[in-house]
């Protein structure tokens, strides 16, 4: 299988910093409760005049930038959202026109809402696999409006999300292993958001019943894309889990007996960004200096739909 090169990343968070006591003010919780049962001490929302394509398009020109690349050298844009400005255009194809990708490059959006970037990645390797694109380079975004489809009268859900756009230039490597591995199983009543059009478009969710899905799932994608690729936890330098909650994450380090400081959270900060929250979390990690060449990273996402995924990725 070819492998994957991310040759860079960037991310782009709204201005608006909301706290946990804020929002407290706005309905009946506490920063004691949402710290306590998620992890989570605030979130980034987007505020009037702000677009879902602008946050990605901004996103995509810092990490196209950092690989010392330009618009026209973009062979594909595949942006993972279930929070798009519009139905039509796709977020993807209104990076195209902000970012003035070329023609040849096609764009489109993955809703696998919070396994999407995973999975637009998953597309991307393809399409490059293929070797029909006009140029090597991809853009792979997550970009989130989470604020947008949440009612902000509902406590069970609107302290959990946050807005947000990580974006990835990738390119084939045989130096680079990957393997991926992506299920789904239909499933509308545990997590279900109307959005652009519905008559209600606010997110509605089973919370036990995902936390019990979650916590299920995300050790069997870890466990079961390590088998196939013939290697064990202690190959991987870094997990990192889609930021859904971080006892979410607890429950997943106990089951596998795992080394906690091996699993990356940053929950605390964005909270739940969907789709954005894994390359969010990437270029994070990468700032911070905690990515170096040759380390692996493995990467898994679950979320509405349902789906779920996981990534093992050469840096
Ligand atoms: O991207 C994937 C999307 N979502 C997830 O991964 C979420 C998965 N689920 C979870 O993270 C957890 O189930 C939650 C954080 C959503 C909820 O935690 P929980 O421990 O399962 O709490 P609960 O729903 O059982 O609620 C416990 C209590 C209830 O009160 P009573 O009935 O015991 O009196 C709720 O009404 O907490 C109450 N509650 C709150 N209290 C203060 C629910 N939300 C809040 C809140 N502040 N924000």
């Amino acid at each position: 299988m070819d492998g994957l090169n991310i040759l860079a990343t960037g991310r782009k968070i709204p201005a608006r910093c909301v706290t946990n006591d804020e929002l407290s003010r706005m309905v009946d919780t506490s920063d004691e409760w949402i710290t306590t049962r998620t992890g989570i001490r605030q979130r980034y929302l987007s505020g009037e005049g702000e677009t879902n394509a602008a946050q990605a398009a901004t996103a995509a020109a810092l990490a196209l930038e950092r690989a010392g690349l330009t618009a026209k050298d973009v062979g594909l844009c595949v942006v993972a959202t279930f929070t798009p400005d519009h139905s039509t255009p796709s977020l993807a194809c209104e990076v195209h026109g902000l970012l003035g990708l070329p023609e040849s490059a096609p764009a489109f959006d993955v809703n696998a809402a919070c396994t999407g970037f995973l999975t637009a990645l998953e597309i991307a390797r393809c399409f490059l696999a293929a070797g029909r694109l006009d140029s090597p380079y991809a853009l792979v975004i997550g970009s989130e409006f989470v604020s947008r489809v949440v009612d902000f009268h509902d406590r069970s859900t609107c302290v959990l999300f946050g807005d947000g756009a990580g974006a990835a230039v990738v390119r084939l490597s045989e130096n680079h292993p990957y393997a991926c591995r992506l299920g789904a199983r239909g499933d509308a009543e545990i997590l279900h958001a109307g959005g652009l059009g519905s008559q209600d478009q606010t997110l509605h969710m089973q919370g036990k019943a995902v936390f019990r899905f979650a916590t299920e799932i995300v050790p069997k994608s870890i466990t079961g894309l390590l088998e196939e690729a013939g290697k064990t936890l202690d190959a991987v330098d870094h997990v990192v889990c889609h930021q859904a909650n971080g006892r979410i994450i607890d429950h997943v380090v106990k089951k596998l007996g795992a080394p906690p400081e091996k699993f990356y959270k940053n929950i605390q900060r964005y909270a739940n960004t969907s789709s954005a929250s894994i390359p969010i979390a990437l270029d994070e990690m990468r700032e911070l200096g905690l990515l170096q060449p040759g380390q692996t990273v493995l990467c898994v996402g679950f979320g509405a739909g349902l789906t779920w995924g996981a990534t093992l990725l050469t840096i």
